[in-house]
């Protein structure tokens, strides 16, 4: 299975953002009620980074994972100040940060075969290690 190619980033793009915009203000909201006021904030499956945008646009830092070279290329157009890495997040190392977040249908896809419930159960447990404590 291929990870999403330019016409298919293109298509999220244009077409299918419309859920991380509408829940962009409350999970802004839920870091900030968690004292999540800054820093850095790790996006896995970032798709085309309007979510990055809309952190950077308020002060956080952001590093945006995906698996599709196709995302990440519209991904730093939308959010210059964001860092991307190409990459599958149960792979890219993840920095100390102090929030993950994965948003719109990302870790139900098997573009990685090693996706799959231990995947995913390795991939929380490096997210807990990654999360500041507290
Ligand atoms: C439905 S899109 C959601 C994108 C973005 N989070 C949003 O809400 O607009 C799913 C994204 O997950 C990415 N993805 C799927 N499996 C991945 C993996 N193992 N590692 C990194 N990204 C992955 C895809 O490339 C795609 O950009």
């Amino acid at each position: 299975m291929h990870a999403y190619a330019p016409d298919l980033a293109y298509i999220h793009d244009t077409g299918f953002t419309g859920f991380v915009q509408k829940a962009a203000p409350g999970l802004l909201r839920l870091l900030r009620q968690h004292g999540i006021r800054g820093g850095l904030v790790v996006d896995a499956g970032c798709g085309s980074g309007v979510w990055a945008r809309e952190l950077t646009g308020r002060g956080y830092d952001v590093l945006g994972i995906d698996i599709s070279p196709s995302m990440i290329r519209l991904a730093r157009r939308h959010a210059p100040a964001a860092t991307f890495r190409v990459g599958s997040f149960l792979s890219v190392p993840l920095p100390q940060c102090a929030a993950v977040t994965s948003i719109g249908e990302v870790v139900n896809y098997a573009f990685d075969r090693r996706s799959g419930i231990r995947g995913l159960a390795q991939f929380f447990r490096r997210v807990f290690r990654a999360l500041q404590p507290g």
